[in-house]
């Protein structure tokens, strides 16, 4: 018997998404860039990270709870060890109704055409794979490790083949870097059932210098498209879903855009984020988690954790990106704000 938690805006918690790792081998700029996540950046040491035992107990309770569907994220969830034994403790999980948990994954794809089958086997039911662009020159530009469009779409194919479909294909838009592969990314996925997002660049952390005039509003991306591939709107899959939908008028698929910048869609955000060392936050635009580690390695019983998380979403009032939109100032400082590779995205 567990009815459902909401927060102080009617909202249920319905979404976990987990990041496995703070470490990435990429350098996107509009994430972590390399000025200062350098060759000498600290991240987290082994023993703060959460063991894959205590991360399948936090969800579990979460899952009596509301969670109907987890993400692995990171940094690059691929870098944690045996991340695959993860994905099948998690994928043994059931909601009060006995249903297993939809289990995804977003990766920049680079240990995907190694592990996609493992992954499928284990119990990963999709994956969302990062590509800004199709041009080397400019993706070269943006990941800032020389990593090849090449080898990410080999990767694509591998999680395809391996029953991770649809696979869904993240695109950061930042102005300036490629705004103008926007037509050749969709040209290139249209008739082939994958789902090209469209993302605008959100002023998340402190580390990337964002400005507003880097943001390519959602409206500018379907406006240009539109020229040249007719498109109509289509519902949404679920409430609170982070894309608006789109569809080719001639059947070649669909496509998404993610507007948290001129759209902000907080009104149905379900969403709870946990740290790889054990911070649950209530959005991607916290200044403070809670310390669910210490109550997990303190001993805390179920009782006991469920009160904790409880309390937290009871008392969540979140909504920055909606204020974010109604009030140019600052709202928090950023230097305060928790950087994305370690909330995860
Ligand atoms: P599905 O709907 O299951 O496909 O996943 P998703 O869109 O929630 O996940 P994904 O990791 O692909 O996120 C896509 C983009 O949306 C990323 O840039 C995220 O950072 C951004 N995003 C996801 N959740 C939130 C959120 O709660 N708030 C904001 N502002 N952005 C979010
Ligand atoms: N703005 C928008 N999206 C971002 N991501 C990382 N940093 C940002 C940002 N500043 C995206 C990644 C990935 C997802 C998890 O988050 O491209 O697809
Ligand atoms: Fe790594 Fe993803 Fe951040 Fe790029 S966006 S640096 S791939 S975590
Ligand atoms: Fe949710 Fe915060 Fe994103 Fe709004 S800004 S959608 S409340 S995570």
């Amino acid at each position: 018997e567990s009815p459902l938690m909401v927060d102080t805006l009617n909202r249920p918690l319905r979404d976990l998404r987990i990041s496995v790792t703070d470490r990435c081998n990429f350098r996107c700029v509009y994430c972590m860039p390399k000025e200062v996540f350098g060759r000498d950046f600290v991240f987290m040491p082994k023993e703060e990270l959460l063991s894959f035992e205590e991360i399948t107990r936090l969800a579990r309770i979460a899952m009596d709870h509301g969670v109907r569907k987890i993400r692995l994220t990171g940094g690059e969830p691929l870098l944690r060890k045996g991340v695959e034994d993860l994905v099948s403790m998690l994928a043994a999980l059931r909601t009060p109704e006995n249903e297993p948990p939809d289990i995804a994954m977003t990766t920049n794809g680079t240990a995907l055409a190694q592990k996609a089958h493992i992954l499928k086997a284990a119990g990963l039911d999709r994956v969302t794979v990062s590509l800004d662009s199709m041009d080397d020159a400019v993706f070269q530009s943006m990941n800032d490790v020389a990593y090849p469009v090449a080898k990410v779409l080999q990767a694509v194919d591998a999680a395809q083949e391996a029953g991770l479909g649809p696979v869904k294909i993240n695109m950061v838009l930042k102005r300036g870097f490629n705004d103008h592969s926007i037509v050749d990314m969709a040209r290139h996925f249209r008739g082939t059932g994958l789902i090209l997002r469209f993302i605008e660049y959100m002023d998340v952390g402190h580390s990337n210098g964002w400005k507003m005039d880097q943001v390519v509003p959602s409206s500018e991306v379907i406006a240009r498209l539109n020229e040249v591939f007719p498109l109509e709107a289509v519902g949404a899959n679920y409430g609170g879903e982070t894309a608006k939908r789109w569809r080719y008028k001639d059947g070649s698929g669909e496509i998404g855009v993610i507007s948290s910048v001129t759209q902000a869609f907080c009104r149905g955000c379900t969403r709870a984020r946990l740290s790889a060392d054990g911070k649950l936050y209530t959005c991607l635009f916290a200044t403070r988690g809670t310390d669910l580690r210490e109550l997990l390695r303190g001993g805390a019983d179920d009782a006991e954790m469920t009160k904790a998380l409880q309390v937290l979403w009871g008392a969540r009032a979140d909504r920055y990106s909606e204020l974010r939109s109604a009030a140019t100032p600052e709202l928090s400082n950023p230097k305060d704000r928790i950087e994305m590779n370690y909330i995860g995205g």
